[in-house]
């Protein structure tokens, strides 16, 4: 079925047209049948011209579910009393990221509930030192460690780490104050993700899809809050009930389906609008749909996060119900994951870091290039890192 809308907008991505928000709005509400086929098509084509139909691995070490804040949504929020709490030993922590430079993994992320302790800023820098010891520095390090100062960013970004998540959840103030206490202010948030820019991080961010309230207006604008702030990076998914948070009780019912499709639809048109970002096939998608994530890397995403945590832990941290690969390893999720990959005709980049084309391009707008190469070697601007 054809919209004559939504052919105006698709001749305009043909001929490189710059989209506006209503554009956007027009994409991501659209469900005429055969558009998203469409759509997801076009995506596609933009993602292999500009990243290229190459999957990047982040091995992912979730190595701990204790967290000072209380997200609405989160399953490992501090005031969940049923979650069973766990910390890994740095031993562990080692062991994972020994596993992920062995099976060439480009490079990991560490992630956890969020901590503003001193002893833990010092662990993580340590870590971090580590890491790069053990690896002689070719394992890449992103982490996802929430708010923190700018200090704590600086220090965790000279001791090795050069990537960072922190997902904004929701450009909307109003949805954003609904799903979160009002302690965690969206101001905050977004001065966070200046900070980390200015330490020299390739910054990534993103959002839940989905959410109660949430309109095609509010996704587009988080496509546009994701172009003010020059972001690298983008991870978002699928919001999915966690049946022990305060959101479980207000969100009414959500269809699978429904959610899978618009998560799709996002991914899609953000690779239509920002083109040269990475972008995250979540593991939340493969929580809807056994080939959400399959799906995901056709609808424009590059970028895969295998879980690379010991399995006794796995149980313990989930933000959201029905998470995927709970019981299997780390040796099981590599072989899964390439033959998932295989089936739909891309490549995996191993020993790479695969980093953001469009965090170069940043870079060489900045008028100080010596600055630019005198932190080369650590942005993966060292040949043999981005090289095929
Ligand atoms: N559904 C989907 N994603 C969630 N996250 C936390 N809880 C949920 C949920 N119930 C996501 C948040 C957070 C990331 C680490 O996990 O977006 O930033
Ligand atoms: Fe973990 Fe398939 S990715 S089992």
């Amino acid at each position: 079925m054809s919209n004559p809308d939504m052919d105006k907008i698709f001749s305009k991505i043909d001929n490189r047209g710059k989209l506006d928000r209503s554009d956007l709005v027009e994409l991501l509400q659209s469900n005429l049948p055969g558009q998203m086929e469409k759509l997801c098509r076009k995506a596609y084509d933009v993602k292999s011209a500009e990243v290229g139909k190459r999957v990047y691995f982040r091995g992912i070490i979730e190595f701990s579910n204790i967290c000072s804040r209380d997200c609405y949504y989160c399953g490992i929020r501090k005031s969940n009393f049923h979650s069973k709490r766990f910390n890994m030993s740095d031993e562990e922590i080692l062991t994972a990221a020994t596993w992920a430079w062995e099976n060439h993994y480009g490079s990991i992320v560490l992630q956890s509930g969020e901590r503003n302790d001193s002893p833990f800023v010092d662990r993580i820098t340590a870590l971090c030192r580590k890491i790069k010891d053990l690896s002689h520095g070719e394992l890449g390090i992103t982490l996802s460690l929430g708010e923190q100062s700018p200090k704590t960013y600086r220090r965790w970004f000279d001791a090795g780490a050069h990537r960072y998540l922190l997902r904004i959840e929701t450009s909307n103030s109003h949805l954003y104050k609904n799903i979160h206490p009002a302690e965690s202010g969206m101001e905050q948030r977004i001065a966070c993700l200046n900070h980390l820019r200015d330490a020299g991080y390739q910054v990534g961010t993103g959002v839940m899809i989905g959410l109660p309230g949430q309109s095609a207006g509010d996704l587009a604008d988080d496509i546009l809050f994701y172009e003010k702030q020059d972001i690298d990076m983008i991870g978002m998914g699928p919001y999915i009930v966690h049946n022990q948070t305060p959101m479980a009780q207000t969100a009414g019912e959500i269809d699978a389906g429904e959610q899978l499709n618009k998560a799709l639809k996002m991914i899609a048109v953000t690779r239509l609008y920002l083109r040269n970002v990475n972008i995250a096939a979540t593991t939340a998608l493969q929580a809807l749909d056994p080939l959400g994530r399959e799906k995901g890397l056709l609808a424009g995403a590059n970028i895969i996060m295998p879980n690379i945590t010991d399995t006794k832990y796995r149980a313990a941290y989930q933000l959201y119900e029905n998470k995927p690969c709970l019981d299997e390893n780390s040796g099981i999720c590599r072989s899964c994951l390439e033959k998932r990959i295989k089936k739909i005709d891309e490549s995996i980049g191993y020993n790479q870091w695969g980093d953001s084309p469009h965090f170069y391009q940043r870079k060489l707008e900045l008028p100080d290039q010596d600055d630019l190469l005198s932190r080369g070697d650590r942005t993966g601007l060292n040949k043999s890192k981005i090289d095929a």
